[in-house]
């Protein structure tokens, strides 16, 4: 049973180390190089090393392979083939079909066919490529608009609608439509997947670099054919996920697995960086088709998007992806008619899986892009129609019901947007930038101001659990297990501030270990940027049950109520006395006090129906909002980045710190997806962009001279960890301002009234286009 009302609180820590900008826990270990990930821990005797032969082609049948190339090749203890997995040939999260290996039916080039194992890293990759794949073509499916047009889709097609869009359209004094393609994009986490299995006693150990340690062992106990309690896995760091490892790790925690329990050694698998991209799903590329009815000011009457993602071969996460993809088109406006279409179409490519926003990122770019459409068609500024539509403030009546059923009733985005607009100077720089562009032929500058509401849980309600084990050693320091997973976004520290603050010690006496499935069990994924809602709350009930006992005991033993006690600054006060925490921890275990407890947290008040995509999905919203300048060179299509300012709701902070590094980390990432990374197969469907020699993702130079990021002053409505705000994947829609900031230089060309098509990635070519587009309409405008 959940535990809805909260255990007493007795005792109490007058202690803050929670709001602290502390540094993060690793933070020098990171720098010095002493921090493990998994391919650093120590290989035991006779460990041996795996490497994926991929397919070379996007859909056939396998014929026959020769192996024998391979297995002449030095150092080759093994080849494992889809025959020898004991249990079923599966690692897919959600709906079945994802193959652990190809069994005779290849459905995308670089999907995994069988594993060489060797005795070092370099060998086995080498053999791998010399397996003789005789293939029998099938028609390949490459773009996601034709796989729609056949009705090919990983999941039944969904559909969002309130009210009738259709009149509403009609009726509308003004309209607009059109379509929009937005890009794709590798999560490029620096640590690749990997994974090493060790055979233990009766089943197995995995150590891997995952967002999601309960489903590793979900799906290598079933390709093993044994149970969950056969099977651990364990995670320490990863560097960085980013999505990227909430499913799609399984491949190599089930493939490594596979051929240590084949071959009862030790097997690690990593990847090299263009096998991590040929093999591993990305963020989902979207097609849109659009279409709003709006008034004479702007305000949005009627809004009509029907998108299409490339989910690639098999499901994944693509149903949930598009999920949370309907439930942002809104991002933070009202939207009163609304008719939301997705398919996620079955394509010959990557299965595409999470990426930082899941999906939120694409439904919300639609709707700002029909925005700033709209405020160019009435020659008005696009931040006022944006704010003209923004759902109601609490409290003013209407307009605050989002299309999906849920009432926004923590709605802070006028006072935000409010105040970024007064420190960015939004109106006194739009009116600069309008009088250098009229005196600069070639270079353009360009200006926008978006704002970010983004839902917080999983849209699957019963997702929003999590569990922690806290023990206090009689020495006094505390080790904290929980069941999210530290990736570089500084979970671990915010636990760890969360333990320190209910027991009132400072930072340094608190750690947290690795995240453990034999320690904490039946986790969900770090993901949706739920960890430290979920963990901390969990961190902080385990906590609170072990600073009951000691202040019960305290009293009982130094007098005084319990309740009385104080914990602070790693001290007790009992009754007038004050001791060290270890001093009383010491007493209370010789008393047989019990020093460790279990904690669980559950979300409340969620709730969903997949049928009607109806339902209150999100425990609250986190607000954001961005300006940004950037300068294009209309020669070249090259731009600039000039000055960012990022005001970001993070609710009462857990730390500063850590949050403004999530936000300036998301915006740069966000940035990258929305301008240089860009996605490329060929007309065989081979990804040709899968190494950083093709495939463009910031660096330092790119970031702004001038980085403005600063957290909004707000209190979390809902009852979170200390009020605080999931900050983990909002931020990435923030860069949405670098965007229309480049579309808005474009548009001085043709004097801000037409509107440049401008997909994403503006890459340079895409930038060029748009010039060339923006020119040609001008000169026929003008002809007329
Ligand atoms: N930050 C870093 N440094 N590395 C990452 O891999 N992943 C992002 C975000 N920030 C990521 C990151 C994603 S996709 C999510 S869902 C959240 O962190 C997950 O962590 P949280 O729930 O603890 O915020
Ligand atoms: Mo984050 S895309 O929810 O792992």
């Amino acid at each position: 049973m959940n535990k809805t009302v909260e255990p007493a609180v007795i005792g109490s820590a007058v202690w803050q180390e929670v709001g602290k900008p502390h540094f993060h826990e690793s933070a020098v270990l990171h720098v010095t190089g002493e921090a493990t990930y998994a391919d650093d821990v120590p290989e035991l005797h006779g460990t041996l090393h795996a490497a994926f032969g991929l397919s070379q082609k996007a859909h056939a049948r396998i014929a026959g392979i020769d192996f024998s190339a391979v297995k002449a090749t030095p150092g080759v203890v093994a080849v494992i083939t889809a025959g020898d997995i004991p249990g079923v040939n599966d690692c897919g999260p959600i709906i079945h079909d994802d193959p652990i290996l190809a069994d005779g039916l290849v459905q995308y080039v670089g999907q995994p066919i069988f594993v060489v194992v060797a005795d070092t890293h370099a060998n086995a990759r080498r053999a791998a490529r010399k397996a003789v794949i005789s293939y029998q073509e099938l028609p390949a499916t490459l773009s996601p608009r034709a796989a729609r047009a056949a009705e090919s889709w990983v999941v039944p097609p969904m559909q969002l609608r309130r009210g009738e869009f259709e009149r509403a359209y009609a009726a509308a004094p003004r309209r607009i439509e059109g379509q929009l393609h937005v890009g794709g994009q590798e999560q490029f986490y620096l640590e690749g997947q990997v994974s090493y299995a060790i055979p233990r006693e009766g089943g197995m150990q995995v150590i891997c670099s995952t967002q999601h340690p309960s489903e590793m062992q979900h799906v290598v106990a079933h390709a093993l054919g044994l149970h969950s309690h056969h099977v651990s896995v364990e995670c320490r760091r990863m560097g960085g996920g980013f999505g990227g490892k909430e499913s799609q790790s399984a491949l190599w925690a089930t493939a490594a697995a596979v051929c240590a329990a084949r071959l009862k050694r030790p097997v690690k698998l990593r990847a090299d960086r263009d096998d991590d991209m040929l093999v591993t799903g990305k963020r989902h590329c979207f097609d849109y088709d659009y279409a709003a009815g709006f008034d004479e000011e702007g305000r949005l009457l009627a809004v009509q998007v029907d998108m299409v993602s490339r989910a690639g071969f098999s499901a994944d996460l693509s149903g949930p992806v598009a999920t949370r993809a309907v439930c942002h088109v809104d991002n933070a406006y009202y939207l009163p008619d609304v008719d939301i279409r997705a398919v996620c179409a079955k394509t010959n490519t990557q299965s595409n899986t999470a990426f930082r926003g899941f999906g939120g990122p694409q439904g919300a770019l639609a709707m700002e892009y029909m925005i700033d459409n709209i405020a160019r068609d009435l020659g008005r500024d696009p931040l006022d129609v944006r704010k003209l539509n923004f759902y109601n403030r609490p409290g003013q009546p209407g307009r605050d019901v989002t299309p999906y059923g849920q009432q926004v009733t923590d709605n802070v985005i006028h006072e935000l947007v409010a105040e970024l607009e007064a420190t960015s100077e939004y109106r006194v720089r739009r009116a600069q930038i309008r009088a250098w562009n009229a005196t600069s032929p070639v270079l353009k500058r360009g200006l926008a101001l978006t704002p970010v509401k983004f839902g917080i849980a999983f849209n699957v309600s019963h997702l929003n659990q999590a569990g922690a084990l806290v023990h206090v050693y009689v020495d006094g320091s505390v080790l904290v297990n929980h069941g999210g997973t530290e990736m570089g976004q500084g979970l671990h520290t915010k636990v760890m501030q969360v333990v320190a603050n209910e027991l009132g010690l400072t930072l340094d006496r608190v750690r947290v270990t690795a995240t453990d499935t034999s320690k904490v069990a039946n986790t969900s994924a770090t993901a949706a940027s739920t960890g430290s809602d979920l963990n901390g709350k969990a961190a902080q009930d385990a906590a609170r049950t072990i600073r009951r006992r000691l202040a019960e005991f305290a009293a009982e033993r130094f007098g005084g109520s319990a309740d009385e006690v104080r914990f602070a600054a790693s001290q007790v006060h009992v009754n007038g006395q004050a001791m060290d925490f270890a001093e009383l921890v010491g007493k209370a275990y010789l008393a047989r006090v019990q020093l460790w407890s279990d904690g669980f947290y559950a979300t409340p008040d969620l709730s969903w129906d997949s049928a009607t995509m109806t339902g209150h999905p999100f425990y609250y919203y986190a607000y954001g909002a961005a300006a940004s300048e950037v300068m294009i060179d209309t020669l070249t299509g090259e731009w600039k980045l000039l000055r960012a300012d990022v005001l970001h709701d993070a609710g009462q902070s857990l730390n500063p710190a850590l949050d403004i590094g999530q936000v300036e980390g998301g915006f740069i990432q966000g940035m990258g997806w929305l301008t240089t990374e860009e996605l490329w197969w060929n007309d065989q469907g081979r990804l040709m962009t899968h190494a950083p020699s093709t495939y463009k993702i910031p660096a330092i130079s790119d970031c702004p001279q001038d980085f403005r990021v600063r957290l909004f002053d707000n209190r979390n409505a809902a009852d979170s960890i200390h009020r605080s705000k999931a900050v983990g994947e909002p931020p990435l829609l923030l860069p949405f301002s670098v965007f229309f900031a480049i579309r808005d230089a474009i548009a001085s060309l043709g004097d801000y009234r037409i509107n440049p098509p401008l997909n994403a990635p503006a890459t340079s070519e895409e930038i060029l286009k748009s010039v060339e587009a923006v020119r040609t309409a001008a000169r026929t405008a003008g002809a007329a």
